[in-house]
């Protein structure tokens, strides 16, 4: 299928403009990925083509049908859709959740646990796995289940919204060789959304460099944007990230961890909250961020909150840092020690700082 967005405009309620007349064609059984800094609209982009924002104007097609007539259940049901953290239902079985849309389609139980099981030897897990909850999986194994569950709706279209930036550099690479196996076979037209420069030259076809402000600023091959980048902003954001290659061997010592300015979660505002906060669940881990002068009635709930960005694992090489901070929507990277508790947060032009003073950086 190819997905067309012409001339689309989003703005959102409050006069956010998120993304600023996006024209653009992703081809039939590619791979096209948006890339760009934290809040430059790659969600807000992914989100409108199966219709979870709606498009304040212009439109977005699929096969030439624009995707706002007709039910937008049954869009979506046939639309696979991948986030960070997998967002797998923590109380249904692997197995269950990744039989959820053939169920949701009226499949019986039996024919659905075993289009599942099926699906999980396809993402490359044990049968085994199945009969786990989520919370039993490692990170990258969750991962590789959301992927299975956006699979099982048999759509030709896949959207993936950083799906794998939660994992360590090791099981990412990982997962973006199996995508890109998964991909040699099936042929599927997928977006998928990033903000590493990397990822998105190994596993586009075509990549979509968007600016904030939720202008496109350049479409094109890998290779096309990497040597002709079309203005000093991509030259910038390919560059720099080029030049920091070397950087993912760099331990990430000399990292300033400021403490974080954590809410727990069912806690109570006195009044509209001051700065970003952190939510944070009994057991310390993060769960999104509250922005600055939210009013929340009765105890904070994860709805209250803005998602994330990746979260960075100390002791763990210095990308990662850069990475959650360029990510998070408070501009404060999340650090987590290994059972994904709050550390304290980082920002990125400190690590930029320890990166340049690195010998190894050139
Ligand atoms: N529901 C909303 N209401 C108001 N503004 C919003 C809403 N959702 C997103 N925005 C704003 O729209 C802009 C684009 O957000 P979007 O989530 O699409 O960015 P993004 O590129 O996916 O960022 P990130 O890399 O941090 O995920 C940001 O300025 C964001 O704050
Ligand atoms: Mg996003």
């Amino acid at each position: 299928m190819t997905i067309e967005f012409r001339d689309v405009v989003k703005r959102y309620p409050d006069g956010t403009v998120a993304v600023d007349g996006l024209s653009l064609t992703v081809e039939d059984g590619t791979i096209t990925v948006f890339v760009g800094p934290s809040g430059c609209g790659k969600t807000t982009s992914l989100r409108m083509i199966n219709r979870m924002v709606e498009p304040t104007s212009g439109t977005v097609l699929l096969d030439g049908k624009d995707v706002c007539d007709g039910d937008p259940a049954v869009l979506r049901r046939g639309i696979g859709y991948v986030i960070q953290h997998a967002g797998l239902f923590p109380h249904r079985t692997v197995l269950d959740n990744i039989a959820t849309v053939p169920l949701l389609s009226g499949w019986d139980k039996r024919k659905a646990r075993a289009r599942a099981a099926e699906l999980l030897e396809t993402v490359g897990l044990p049968t085994e796995l199945g009969k786990r909850y989520p919370a039993q999986l490692s990170g990258g194994q969750q991962q590789r289940v959301g992927v299975a569950r956006a699979l099982a709706a048999d759509s030709p279209v896949l959207l993936m919204d950083e799906p794998f930036s939660a994992v360590d550099p090791v099981v990412r690479e990982g997962l973006q060789d199996e995508l890109l196996r998964l991909q040699s076979q099936l042929g599927k037209t997928i977006v998928f959304v990033t903000h590493d420069i990397d990822e998105a030259v190994r596993l586009g076809d075509k990549v979509a460099v968007m600016r904030v402000g939720g202008k496109l600023a350049q479409y094109g091959t890998p290779a096309e944007v990497l040597r002709h980048p079309v203005d000093d902003f991509v030259a910038s954001f390919v560059g720099r990230d080029r030049g920091y290659r070397g950087l993912s061997f760099l331990p990430g010592s000399g990292v300033e961890v400021s403490p974080a300015r954590t809410i727990d979660l069912g806690s109570k505002l006195d009044g509209p909250s001051e700065g970003w906060q952190l939510a944070v669940n009994e057991e310390k881990q993060p769960r999104g961020w509250l922005p600055p002068g939210s009013t929340v009635d009765g105890p904070l709930a994860e709805t209250d909150l803005v998602a994330g960005g990746s979260l960075y694992v100390q002791g763990t090489p210095i990308r990662g840092a850069l990475d959650a901070a360029l990510s998070s929507p408070a501009s404060l990277g999340v650090v987590v020690d290994e059972e994904n508790r709050v550390l304290g947060t980082v920002v990125a032009h400190q690590v930029l700082d320890v990166i340049e003073a690195s010998p190894q950086a050139s």
